[in-house]
Formats: structure tokens, sequence, C-alpha cells
């Protein structure tokens, strides 16, 4: 049981990004090929992790209406904590969600501004609205092309938290949890500047209706985001910790940002892992400051 407790306790300091270092683990020079490697390292997102009020209220509405599987749950009685891993596949292949419930805490949850949403693809979306609309969901964008003529409909829902997810109308696809979304103060502003908002992109596989990704969206005019603190984290899959913390490093001397905990061992999981802060200034409320570690965390 002390183990289990333990265990559990690292899990939520990572979680919560705490800058608390628990790795005595040296770090390593950056080699000059480094940028090079991380072309050629075999990368996805593995999981987002969020807070949620009600875990079994959670379960059920991504059970019943987005299809989506309970893949792992354990329950912390030590420390009051559910968590649970749910998401449409295998964790080996897929993007998946980790949900944690806090039964004591004594800080509202808040969701903030900077996290966007989930997308979704589904072959029935008109179906799959009019469910979660009878159970009394809320639904915030009715289905519907993006503009008039436009061939793709897509819908925006609530879960009960008040999470958003885009519902995407698509054909069958390997990762059905196709992208999470977040605003972004920074993005290249040049870019379609009269547009209402700018979008991009970015993740590992060469077609994003395959893979998982994640969109980065500037809205225009908004310079500030309050960060919450419901969504929590975004694990990325890489070959090799040490070198991936090394480019990181890289990218942070050019582009600002933190390591949270450099590359290392987790005590007793064994699992090795460094997490960063992708910010330009951190210090501000910014929703680059959402966190991001390299290897998997276990539950
Ligand atoms: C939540 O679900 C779990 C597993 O199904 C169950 O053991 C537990 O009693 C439920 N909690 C509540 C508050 O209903
Ligand atoms: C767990 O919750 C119970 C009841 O609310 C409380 O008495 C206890 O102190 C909490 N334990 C922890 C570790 O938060
Ligand atoms: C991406 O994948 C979809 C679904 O398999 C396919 O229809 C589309 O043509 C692909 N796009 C590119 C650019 O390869
Ligand atoms: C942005 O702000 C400027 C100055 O307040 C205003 O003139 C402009 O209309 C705004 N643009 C948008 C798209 O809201």
């Amino acid at each position: 049981m002390k183990m289990v407790k333990y265990q559990h306790l690292v899990y939520c300091v990572l979680l919560f990004i705490s800058l608390i270092d628990l790795s005595t683990a040296a770090r390593s020079n950056p080699p000059d090929d480094v940028l090079e490697w991380v072309q050629k390292d075999d990368r996805r997102f593995l999981r987002a992790n969020i807070r949620v009020g009600d875990i079994n209220r959670t379960i059920k509405f991504y059970t019943e209406f987005f299809g989506m599987k309970v893949l792992r749950r354990k329950d912390f009685p030590e420390v009051n904590i559910s968590n649970a891993v749910i998401g449409f596949g295998s964790e080996e292949t897929q993007f998946v969600l980790g949900l944690s419930q806090h039964h004591s805490a004594v800080d509202k949850l808040e969701l903030g501004t900077a996290f966007s949403h989930f997308g979704i693809t589904t072959q029935d979306i008109y179906t799959m609205v009019e469910k979660i609309r009878a159970a009394g969901g809320v639904i915030t964008r009715e289905p519907g092309p993006v503009a008039p003529g436009g061939t793709t409909i897509y819908a925006f829902v609530n879960d009960p938290d008040g999470y958003s997810f885009e519902l995407i109308l698509r054909p069958p696809s390997p990762e059905p949890l196709n992208h999470m979304c977040l605003n972004v103060v920074d993005i290249d502003r040049s870019i379609d500047f009269y547009e209402k908002y700018t979008v991009a992109m970015v993740g590992y596989g060469s077609n994003y209706t395959q893979t998982t990704v994640i969109e980065l969206k500037y809205n225009f005019n908004v310079t500030e985001y309050t960060k919450g603190n419901g969504y929590a984290q975004v694990a990325i899959g890489t070959d090799d910790v040490y070198k991936s913390a090394a480019a990181v490093e890289q990218a942070i001397q050019e582009l600002g940002g933190k390591i949270i905990r450099p590359p290392g061992p987790l005590p007793i999981i064994g699992t090795k892992i460094t997490a960063f802060l992708d910010s330009d200034g951190f210090e501000t409320v910014n929703p680059l400051s959402f966190s991001f570690c390299f290897g998997f965390l276990s539950l």
C-alpha cells in the first residue's frame, strides 16, 4: 500500500506542474546533431491529462456519447484521488485522455480560457448531437458547415464540466480523438492578419486526419488567457528522453520556456521522463505555459 501511495504522489507532483525536482539525474550535454535527431525520433502524442469534477459522470458521458472505452481506472483512497485513462483504443497506439478527480479538493475546478477544446471525428454527427441534447447536454454550436456551401460539417458540445469538444463529420479514422486546441497569443500574426483568427496544426504525422495533432489558435486582438487548473499536461512519446530534453533546452534558449523536470527515471516507477513548459514568457498567464512531458507517466 505504501508503495502505491508513493507512486501516486509522484504522479500528482508531475501532473500539477510542481517545480520540485525529484531526480538527481545528470544532464547530458546537447549533442550537435540533436535537432537532426529530433526529426528521426519516433514521437507521438500519448495522452492529455485533465482534472474533472466527478469522474464517474465524465466516464459515463465519454463512453455513452463519444463511444470511448475505459482503458484503466484506479482509486487512491489514501490521497482521495480517482484516476482513469479513457480513449478510443489501446494507449499503445492511440492518443488518450487521463482523468483525475480530487475528492477533497478545496479549490474549485477552473477550466480557464487558454485550453480551447478537444476534437473528435464521427461518422454520425447529427445523431451524436441529438443524443447529447436529449440528455440535457450543452450544444454550443449546432452541426453545420464552416461557411455556407462548406464541405466540413462540425459542431461543438460541452462535457459535464464544461470542457469543449469539437465534433467533426469524417470517414472512419485510426485516431478519432483527432486534435486538441490551445489558444495562443503569439502565433505568427502576419499570417492572415485580417482574418478573425489564425490556426496552425502541429503534430508528428504527415496527414492530420490520421494522427492526433495540436491546433494552435490565435484569436485576433486577444492578448491574455487564464490557464485554470483543469487542463494539466500532454505526454509525448520519444525514443530518448535525454536527447529530447537537450533539444527542448535548445528551443528554450531561442524561444523561452522552462524545463520543470530534468530527464531521468521516476523514483520507484523507473519510467524515464522530462517535463517542460513551452512558453515565450511563462511568468505571465500565457497558454503556452501548458506543460508537456516526454515519456509515459504511469497511473
Ligand atoms: C464510481 O464508479 C466506481 C466504479 O464503477 C464505483 O466503485 C464507485 O462507487 C462510483 N462512485 C460513485 C460516487 O458513484
Ligand atoms: C480525504 O477525505 C476525507 C473526507 O473528506 C478527509 O477526512 C481526509 O483528510 C482526506 N485525506 C486526504 C489525504 O486528503
Ligand atoms: C489523408 O488521409 C485521408 C484519409 O485516409 C485521405 O483521404 C487523404 O487523401 C490523405 N491526405 C493526404 C494529403 O495524404
Ligand atoms: C482589433 O482591435 C482594433 C483596435 O481596437 C479594432 O479596430 C479592430 O476592429 C479589432 N479587430 C477585430 C477583428 O476584432
